[in-house]
């Protein structure tokens, strides 16, 4: 029986290519998207009895919970949720003095909540999976013992702040069975990332599927990089 794979963010960047890796693996994949774009709709005509598109934007609980409804027409079972989706809302190097708070809130939304309300309405379908895996998709700015940054500090709070709801969904969901993983992707281009990226997003998918379909002690390390190799909290 082919995975089950479920992704949020996947219209462009790493959630797109995580798409494509899955897909070329054989899997059934559910994506999460909020805006239209040309890349997801070809790769629906190319995969149409391969990948099911559920429009919602993460941050609406409404529509999340929407979505898998709709999901759960299709599927008993989520076997891999990849919470891909993300906002970078800072300007770099912007000095304390000039920060612009508007944005926080809503980048702490995106990037902290709407993992957990993504799980909180995936976790029956997830509990009958085959994998039972959670990824939700970091980064390094999240490290708090490795933080050299001046600024970009919502961004960082943020991701910090995922690592965290990682660690409590791993200590609350281990009799479940269910592995988290907080993967740090590396740095590649895309609108988030910029195209000064030493990496493509394709490049950065390779190793990180590799990740995600490995076996893990349920115990064992949550954050880790692309590879599986585990990083500082
Ligand atoms: N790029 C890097 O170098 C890098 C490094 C470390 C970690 N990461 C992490 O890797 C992941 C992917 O990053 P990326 O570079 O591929 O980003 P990206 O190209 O900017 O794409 C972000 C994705 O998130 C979606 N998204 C944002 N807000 C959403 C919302 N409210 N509801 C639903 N979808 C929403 C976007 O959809 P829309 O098109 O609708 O906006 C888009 O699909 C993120 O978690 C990011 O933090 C990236």
């Amino acid at each position: 029986m082919p995975l089950d794979v479920l992704i949020t963010g996947a219209n462009r960047g790493l959630g797109l290519e995580l798409t494509k890796r899955f897909l070329e693996k054989g899997a059934i994949v559910h994506v999460i998207t909020r805006s239209e774009d040309d890349r997801i709709e070809a790769l629906i005509e190319e995969y149409p009895d391969f990948i099911f598109d559920y429009n919602a934007d993460v941050t609406d609980e409404l529509q999340v919970s929407q979505a898998l409804e709709d999901l759960r027409g299709r599927t008993d079972k989520i076997d891999i949720l990849v919470n891909n989706a993300a906002v970078h809302l800072d300007p770099e190097r912007i000095p304390i003095e000039e920060v612009d708070f508007s944005a926080y809130l809503r980048a702490f939304d995106v990037n902290s909540v709407s993992p957990l309300r993504v799980v909180k309405h995936a976790l029956p379908l997830i509990r009958s999976g085959r994998r039972k895996t959670i990824v939700n998709i970091s980064s390094e700015a999240g490290s708090l013992s490795e933080c050299w940054r001046k600024s970009e500090y919502s961004y960082c709070m943020t991701k910090a702040a995922l690592n965290m709801a990682g660690k409590i969904l791993q200590n609350a969901l281990l009799d479940d069975g269910i592995k988290v993983l907080n993967i740090h992707p590396g740095w590649f281009s895309s609108d988030m990332g910029t195209a000064e990226a030493p990496i493509t997003p394709e490049q950065a998918s390779i190793p990180i599927i590799e990740t995600i379909l490995k076996d893990y002690p349920l115990d064992g390390p949550i954050y880790v990089d692309a590879e599986g190799i585990p990083r500082s909290w």
